[in-house]
């Protein structure tokens, strides 16, 4: 609604704008593309999202628990988590699917209360800690390596009722998580993701009411919850650089998500509008671990203490970091962890002052976005197809950031359900063409990971948007799985390490190919 708003806006003050044209040609759709050398592939899910069991065996409760409990018709299908796959007790066919598909890698996140009930390590949860051995064993069995996330969105409620993301505390609590699992799991888990998606984490849990906690207190708690965050991440990083990198030999990272921000035209005010958007948006979070001086980004601090002091605050709503604190969190990924999707333009003119929640951070920003009618969409409002920007913006983080390497942990496609999922197949393809394009440019991409192995609740749209290459019945008390034509895609190109858009799979059977 917002992103109509602002181009009806738009057109009325600029008339039609000249937009980047997309950059995969039909020519193009006819040549196979190879996959650079050890490039690996996998998909991903998360704790919430498939293992149901919410009450089982010891684990407590959590934000989502708690949230879909307590308001459950807030999910558009008044839906939960309790069963979602029941990947708990199905892990073993969760196994046999990214056998099925030939993956080199499977990304999952922990559920904190399944391992820490009282949220803290006075108690560790033999049961929960079996599952993870269970799941991570059996991949290693057919050689698929664990990629593991340690926060995916489920804060044991006992700390949200502490604050969440918005007690200091908490980087000691998070830090105590991270050794212990490291502990646990480090001597075959060799890739490690601290924190998916803070942009979603503050900005909707903390600013907003679209995820949980849903505190909507907009550009403050938001703001101090980046801050804590960031510190706890690099907590995290710093107890595996010190405590175990030597003896378990592994990687970590975060995971950060993105869209691009494209100028809505060549002005000059345009321009600075889209860079600052990409600031706010994700660079608040990117540029104090990834950019050679560490911090947030300046013309954040400026904004944002401007704003407030204007506003009557006594002092810049976005907390500071102490020079120790940018130092401490400054360098602290492998790899730069991003979840892509989607993309859009972004302007700013007189139309947008004074139309934002005041305080807020798209006030501090002041820049409107929007996309265009005529980009083919998804299932999800948000998620329309701009692979031009995927290519964009791989660009800009090796620009912005010294080409460091990069690891996409999330990209995908939603639909209503159905077997036939063509649209699916043709984001993928378009998406994977863009990141070969970014990758001929010198960009660093190493991983790529497809969202999702299977449908999983999707937060607050519950079970009615679909991301998965297996389809999960969810009348079915068994959750059955069922590979869609997109997940026979896939397969060829993990296979076959290449982009061939001539390929028409046969989907009658899925079978288990060669050594896995
Ligand atoms: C990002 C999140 O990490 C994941 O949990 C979610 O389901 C997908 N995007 C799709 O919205």
């Amino acid at each position: 609604m917002k992103s109509l708003y602002h181009l009806m806006i738009l057109v009325v003050l600029l008339g039609p704008v000249k937009f980047n044209e997309c950059k995969t040609t039909d020519a193009r759709q006819n040549t196979v593309r190879r996959f650079p050398e050890g490039f690996l592939f996998g998909t991903a899910t998360a704790s919430y999202q498939v293992e149901g069991a919410w009450n089982v065996d010891g684990k407590a409760e959590n934000i989502w628990d708690h949230l879909t409990h307590t308001h459950p018709c807030d999910i558009k299908d008044c839906s939960n988590g309790d069963i979602a796959n029941d990947s708990y007790n199905q892990y073993k066919r969760d196994v046999e699917m990214m056998r099925e598909l030939g993956l080199d890698f499977y990304r999952f996140s922990l559920s904190w209360t399944r391992i820490l009930p009282t949220s803290f390590v006075d108690k560790i949860n033999e049961a929960g800690v079996n599952y993870y051995n269970n799941l991570i064993d059996e991949m290693l069995k057919y050689n698929i390596q664990p990629m593991v996330t340690l926060y995916h969105w489920d804060m044991p409620q006992k700390l949200q009722d502490l604050g969440g993301w918005n007690n200091p505390h908490i980087v000691d609590w998070y830090g105590d998580y991270a050794r212990t699992v490291f502990e646990l799991f480090g001597d075959r888990v060799k890739n490690w993701i601290t924190m998916n998606e803070p942009r979603e984490i503050c900005y909707q849990g903390y600013g907003d009411v679209t995820m949980a906690p849903r505190l909507n207190i907009k550009g403050v708690a938001d703001y101090m919850c980046a801050k804590n965050l960031l510190l706890a991440h690099a907590r995290a990083y710093h107890i595996y650089n010190d405590e175990f990198r030597e003896t378990q030999n592994g990687t970590i990272g975060i995971t950060i998500s993105a869209g691009f921000s494209e100028p809505a035209s060549e002005s000059e005010e345009d321009k600075v509008a889209a860079e600052e958007a990409a600031l706010f948006g994700w660079g608040i979070y990117a540029q104090p671990i990834f950019s050679e001086t560490g911090d947030f980004p300046s013309i954040l601090k400026e904004k944002v203490a401007a704003k407030s002091a204007e506003q009557g605050f006594l002092r810049s709503r976005l907390p500071e970091f102490t020079p120790e604190e940018v130092e401490y969190v400054r360098g602290t990924s492998d790899f730069f962890g991003l979840n892509h999707y989607s993309s859009g333009y972004t302007f700013r003119n007189e139309s947008v002052l004074g139309i934002f929640e005041s305080p807020s951070s798209d006030d501090d920003l002041g820049a409107g976005s929007y996309v265009l009618e005529e980009w083919e969409t998804s299932a999800s409002s948000w998620l329309k197809v701009v692979p031009w920007g995927f290519y964009k913006l791989l660009v800009k983080i090796k620009d912005d950031y010294n080409n460091p390497p990069v690891f996409i942990t999330e990209n995908g496609f939603s639909t209503l359900g159905g077997l036939e999922d063509d649209g699916r197949i043709s984001y993928y393809r378009k998406y994977l063409d863009a990141m070969l394009d970014a990758i001929a440019e010198g960009c660093d991409v190493r991983v790529y990971t497809a969202w999702s192995l299977m449908d999983n609740f999707e937060w607050m749209q519950g079970y009615t948007e679909r991301f998965g290459l297996y389809e999960v019945d969810y009348e079915d008390p068994a959750r059955t799985r069922t590979p869609r034509k997109s997940a026979f895609v896939y397969k060829e190109i993990v296979r076959s390490r290449a982009l061939d858009w001539s390929y028409q799979p046969d989907t009658d059977v899925m079978t288990i190919d060669d050594g896995h």
